[in-house]
């Protein structure tokens, strides 16, 4: 049966990775596809909720009746993610966010001097996005979701980043060899606020994500 539980909700979803320009050619960047984020608008929108999508460096097509707003550095990311939030029930952060930047853009091409020395690369924190969401949520009862991609421990891990970021959901990946980015598939345990644990087994991110929305539309008040 179709799904409708979403109905008159709004969800933003960012998704894909932020990329942290150096110079007019180079950037910091990272390996996510934007798939994981995609496949939650997808599914979000196919259970009758409004979807703003905030997608950082995705090749992907735009999912059918989905906004999408495209954008580059995790600072573009920030502005388009806290401006739909603002009249949204529901915020997933999917995207891969950088977590520094170079401290510096240079308007011109870096050169490579003869025979110099490589200078040292100097970064800057960005702004977690995640944490202030949570922390000053935009609306009350609005619920915030993180996600996690980690190597080792990560159950411990992914508690510590809940408490850290005050998220109401963390969804916890295990990255490694073929494993999330780029895949098709995913395999994660969703960590609530409350102290619940859902496993989700591997299996299509589509499915992952149907599972997300149910933890998330749970908690709506
Ligand atoms: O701290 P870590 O990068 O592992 O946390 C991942 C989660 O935090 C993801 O949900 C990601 O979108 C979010 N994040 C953020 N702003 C950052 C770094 C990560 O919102 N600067």
């Amino acid at each position: 049966a179709e799904r409708t539980d979403l109905t008159g909700r709004h969800v933003v979803v960012s998704a894909g990775g932020t990329r942290e320009p150096l110079d007019p050619v180079r950037f910091l960047g990272n390996r996510s596809s934007g798939k994981q984020g995609f496949a939650l608008a997808r599914t979000a929108a196919a259970r009758g909720a409004r979807v703003t999508l905030v997608a950082a460096n995705s090749e992907l097509p735009g999912p059918a009746g989905v906004d999408v707003v495209r954008v580059g550095t995790a600072a573009q990311l920030r502005e388009a993610v806290l401006e739909a939030a603002a009249d949204a029930d529901a915020v997933v952060m999917a995207a891969a966010v950088a977590d520094f930047r170079p401290a510096a853009y240079a308007e011109g091409k870096i050169k490579k001097r003869k025979d110099a020395e490589p200078e040292p690369l100097e970064l800057v924190r960005n702004p977690d996005i995640l944490a202030e969401l949570s922390t000053d949520r935009a609306r009350a009862g609005q619920i915030v979701v993180g996600f996690a991609a980690e190597t080792d421990d990560v159950l411990a891990n992914g508690r510590a980043k809940l408490a850290r970021k005050r998220c109401d959901l963390l969804v916890v990946n295990e990255v490694g060899e073929g494993k999330t980015f780029g895949a098709e598939e995913n395999e994660a345990v969703v960590l609530g606020a409350d102290g619940s644990e859902t496993a989700v087994p591997y299996g299509p991110k589509d499915v992952l994500s149907d599972k997300v929305w149910d933890l998330v539309a749970l908690r709506f008040p």
